[in-house]
């Protein structure tokens, strides 16, 4: 047993998707979420920058005494997980492994991950599932209008000009797919927030939430190093690295409620 809280760190307040998955999943827990606004967005970041805040984001975690930390960001999972693993302790889960091991378990020849770019042309989704030898056929598209889209809140009023802007984009980036692939990869943290749309474009396919893979992934460490916690009344903290109002509404967008965001200041990295 193990009550303290697991540390999850996106680039801002979209990886809120992942932090819905972990409480649905593992209702016992608390949770301290970081969303480094202030570095956003990392999709069209370098590699190396990416790294370097996710070092930082893990010691902040860190010095709140979490037990686990779940990198919620689909762009920092592609590139900074390993360095992480190689240079803290606790059980470091990113969303990408967990999301292979989901796929390995479809029915599927064919997947499109969509992304940022930054994710998409790490090619990591590719080059994990090829190790696997499975025969599965995966393609990547970066979509980087999406994640304005969502932070403007366009999948709230069906049928807003909006709604049919999201839409078109939709079938802008995902048209070209349509009868090629049997499941899509929701590879960045805002788009659970858009699934009802992306099955309205993509009619009878079936989605992957690396969130949802993450969360599952993350209830299995616990159990097997006997981490769960036995706490009845689980709490959540939020931090982020810049506090605009902005974030605040964004972050009600994703949650659909409201919660208290405090500012933290982290080095410079
Ligand atoms: N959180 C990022 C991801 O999942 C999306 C937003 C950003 O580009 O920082 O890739």
């Amino acid at each position: 047993m193990d009550n303290r809280p697991i540390g999850l760190f996106d680039s801002g307040v979209g990886g809120l998707t992942v932090l819905k998955q972990i409480q649905k999943i593992l209702p016992r827990e608390s949770v301290i979420y970081l969303g480094d606004t202030q570095h956003l967005p990392y999709g069209d970041k370098s590699k190396e920058a990416i790294i370097r805040f996710s070092i930082e984001n893990t010691k902040f975690l860190l010095r709140q005494n979490v037990k686990a930390i779940v990198v919620a960001c689909n762009s920092a999972s592609s590139v900074a997980v390993e360095v992480l693993r190689e240079t803290f302790k606790v059980p470091i889960i990113g969303v990408i492994e967990p999301t292979i091991k989901c796929i390995s378990r479809k029915k599927t020849s064919s997947v499109l991950v969509i992304g940022t770019m930054r994710t998409v042309r790490s090619g990591v989704y590719q080059k994990k599932l090829q190790e696997l030898n499975l025969g599965i056929e995966i393609f990547g598209k970066a979509c980087p209008l999406l994640v304005p889209l969502v932070e403007e809140g366009a999948f709230l009023n069906k049928g807003s000009l909006l709604y049919n802007a999201l839409v078109s984009t939709l079938e802008y980036y995902l048209g070209e797919y349509r009868d090629r692939v049997s499941h899509i990869v929701l590879g960045c943290t805002h788009y659970p927030a858009i699934e009802n749309e992306i099955r309205f474009v993509m009619d009878g396919v079936e989605l992957i939430d690396p969130g949802e893979c993450a969360a599952l992934e993350l209830k299995e460490i616990l159990e097997k190093n006997d981490m769960l916690s036995e706490e009845k009344s689980r709490f959540e903290k939020f931090f982020v690295t810049d506090l605009s109002e902005k974030t605040v509404e964004v972050a009600k967008i994703i949650l659909q409620r409201e919660i208290n965001i405090e500012e933290i200041y982290l080095p410079e990295s």
